[in-house]
């Protein structure tokens, strides 16, 4: 069994069809769901929640029907939901007790649970004074926390970087891994940007208008490119030697700044390269295999909607 399936899943609103047959499955760990602005995300979500009805179609969360166990779903489910909706009159604390016990948990478990979440992710004494003082990336905080206090089986975060500067964003993508790796929750998280999901997830889902444009294991998306990149250094054309000698042994290699490029003819082509680079007396500081990044594959598969970094 699947943590979600969809078959056929379709919503359409007077003006546009914002989910158009999608037949998707996702399995534990971390999922990204990716797509540009009305791609049909949050769409996705609100019908897996069972908030909002679909027009055709079936969808199941945790083998359960959306269309009738709703209730059941939302109290094994975690929702970051993606606009700002915190009350600013309340503090953070406050407010996840509050939904720890909304979604079942009694008074006092739901104050341990709140502690453990809000220390989770990051919020400390703050989470006292109410969060119409807080700035964004301690409002996602508050956010998140809110999604895991029940003890989830899974979460949908959606848009959880939305806002955040490249520290904070950083914060909550790590955040997030843990949230997969560690605490064994099931995570489906949405973004506009391919660069963000590939980093933290095992999956990603890639919806354009409505449509499944492609649902595959993150490492397929990241396949070998045969392009070998050495660094060396030890004298300022250290690098144009090692291509010198590179291709004076039959291989193709380019210099390219304090980088050399190799094509890799076969196994042996990484001791040729270290070889060569202890005969010239140089220092290898670095020998990697090239990867194909997700936004790579999806700029030559013609993606347009899809927007990378
Ligand atoms: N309640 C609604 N009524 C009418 N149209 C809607 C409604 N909700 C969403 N839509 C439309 O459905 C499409 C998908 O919207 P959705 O919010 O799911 O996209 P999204 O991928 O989450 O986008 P974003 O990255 O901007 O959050 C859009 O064209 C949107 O305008
Ligand atoms: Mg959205």
């Amino acid at each position: 069994m699947g943590v979600i399936e969809t078959a056929g899943l379709t919503k359409r609103y007077p003006r546009v069809t914002a989910l158009d047959s999608l037949d998707v499955s996702v399995g534990e760990g971390v999922t990204g769901l990716v797509g540009a602005n009305g791609a049909g995300k949050s769409t996705l979500i609100k019908i897996l929640l069972g908030l909002v009805p679909a027009t055709e179609g079936t969808a199941r969360v945790l083998d359960l029907d959306v269309a009738t166990d709703g209730g059941r779903i939302r109290s094994l489910v975690g929702y970051m939901p993606e606009h700002d909706c915190l009350p600013a009159d309340v503090s953070a604390s406050d407010l996840v007790v509050h939904l720890g016990q909304m979604s079942g948990l009694p008074y006092a478990a739901s104050r341990e649970r709140a502690a453990d979440v809000l220390r989770h992710v990051g919020l400390a004494e703050e989470r006292y004074r109410p969060i119409g003082g807080y700035s964004t990336g301690m409002k996602q905080r508050v956010k998140l926390a809110q999604a895991l206090v029940h003890h989830p089986h899974l979460v949908f975060l959606d848009e959880p970087t939305n806002g955040l500067d490249p520290a904070a964003r950083d914060d909550m993508l790590s955040l997030v891994r843990k949230i997969g790796s560690e605490f064994g929750i099931a995570v489906l998280v949405t973004s506009h940007l391919l660069g963000e999901l590939e980093r933290i997830s095992d999956h990603v889902v890639v919806l354009d208008s409505g449509r499944l444009l492609q649902s595959s294991a993150t490492t397929d998306f990241m396949h070998a490119t045969g392009t070998l990149v050495v660094e060396v250094d030890g004298r300022h054309d250290a690098d144009r030697l090692l291509g010198q000698a590179l291709v004076a042994a039959g291989l193709r290699a380019s210099p390219n700044g304090r980088l050399v490029e190799v094509e890799v003819a076969d196994e042996t082509t990484y001791d040729v390269v270290r070889d060569l680079t202890a005969d010239l007396g140089l220092g290898l500081v670095r020998m990697q295999e090239r990867h194909h990044r997700i936004e790579d594959v999806f700029r030559e598969g013609g993606a347009g909607s899809v927007q990378p970094v």
